[in-house]
């Protein structure tokens, strides 16, 4: 690979606030530090079918406080297949795209991963995503604007539970990971939460209820986070059948959680990791994300960022069942 003049930036996955503050700060970077940039649409499909735009600092005018991604994102079918890859490569080649740097989660970036591994091409990754489930970064872009939203929603519904004295279950985003929910909880004060992580011990609905009724709470909130089987509605169905007293809703949230513009602490993330990926490529570092660990930048090897779990912290759930008595 020889020297790099010009820089590719996407975004892919789920959309996350604060794409837009990472899609500018690696323009502004990039162009700050002599690189040209193109802007490549629609994701990893875009890069296939050659949706590029060369960028100015204009184009990311105006955008650092707007959600979604002004380059739109997609879930790419193509780029998992060999054929898909080799035309994003074509794509890069006829650009004159030296390295690219790719916006998004655990997906995205895997595929980013598996690209840099069969052609030469350096990837970098920025860490977008609300779920906040990779590895090596304290937080993800769009993380802390999706934990504010979620904390206001649950505000609103407890004027209801309470006035009514009801059980909410409330269902939030975060695939695999529970620390939209746990950490919703919290601020939120809600109840119970109930998590992917702590799944292993007792049954977190018999635990949560027998607490709920120990305190004789007339209403309560728990955060369920989502799950294909066991979500919100798996749990307000048991707790109809076997406990038949309460009076029981639910409340899925929906995509109304990736919504918004970000918060300042999402945009300077997404700021700060973006002039830290530009200067990964200055240093010649290749196949890394950038992230923030200990409000310090660092830089992971793409390969654990998605191939290590995160841990949630366990203070986090003594915390909750501490303060929800
Ligand atoms: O990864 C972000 C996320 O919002 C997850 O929390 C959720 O499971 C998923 O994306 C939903 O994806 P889609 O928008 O494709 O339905």
């Amino acid at each position: 690979m020889g020297k790099i003049r010009c820089v590719g930036v996407l975004t892919s996955g789920g959309d996350a606030p604060g794409m837009n503050a990472a899609i500018r700060a690696v323009t502004r970077s990039a162009i700050c530090n002599g690189f040209k940039v193109k802007g490549i649409y629609r994701g990893y499909d875009g890069l296939i079918n050659g949706e590029v735009k060369r960028f100015t600092t204009e184009d990311v005018s105006n955008i650092i406080q707007t959600g979604g991604t002004i380059l739109r994102t997609a879930r790419s079918k193509e780029f998992e297949t060999a054929a898909g890859r080799k035309k994003a490569f074509e794509t890069l080649k006829r650009e004159a795209i030296d390295a690219l740097i790719v916006i998004g989660g655990n997906g995205s970036l895997t595929g980013a991963r598996i690209f840099a591994e069969e052609y030469d091409i350096p990837c970098i990754g920025l860490p977008g995503t609300i779920d906040n489930d990779l590895f090596g970064t304290d937080n993800t872009i769009g993380y802390d604007t999706t934990l504010n939203t979620i904390t206001q929603c649950v505000d609103k519904i407890r004027d209801t539970a309470t006035s009514h004295e009801r059980i909410f279950f409330v269902e939030v985003m975060g695939r695999d990971a529970g620390f939209l929910a746990q950490n919703s909880a919290i601020a939120a004060g809600a109840e119970a939460a109930i998590i992917p992580e702590d799944s292993t011990g007792s049954d977190q609905l018999i635990k949560f209820m027998e607490r709920g009724i120990r305190k004789s709470k007339k209403s309560c909130i728990v955060i369920v986070s989502e799950s294909p089987k066991c979500g919100a509605i798996y749990y307000a169905n048991r707790v109809n059948k076997e406990y038949p007293n309460f009076d029981v809703r639910v409340s899925i949230l929906g995509h109304l959680q990736r919504g918004g513009s970000p918060t300042a602490r999402d945009r300077i993330l997404a700021s700060r990791v973006g002039v830290g990926a530009i200067e990964a490529l200055v240093q010649g570092q290749r196949n890394v994300m950038v992230g923030i660990r200990n409000n310090e930048v660092v830089y992971v090897p793409i390969v654990d960022a998605v191939g290590k779990r995160k841990p949630i912290d366990k203070q986090l759930i003594k915390v909750l069942d501490e303060l929800s008595i």
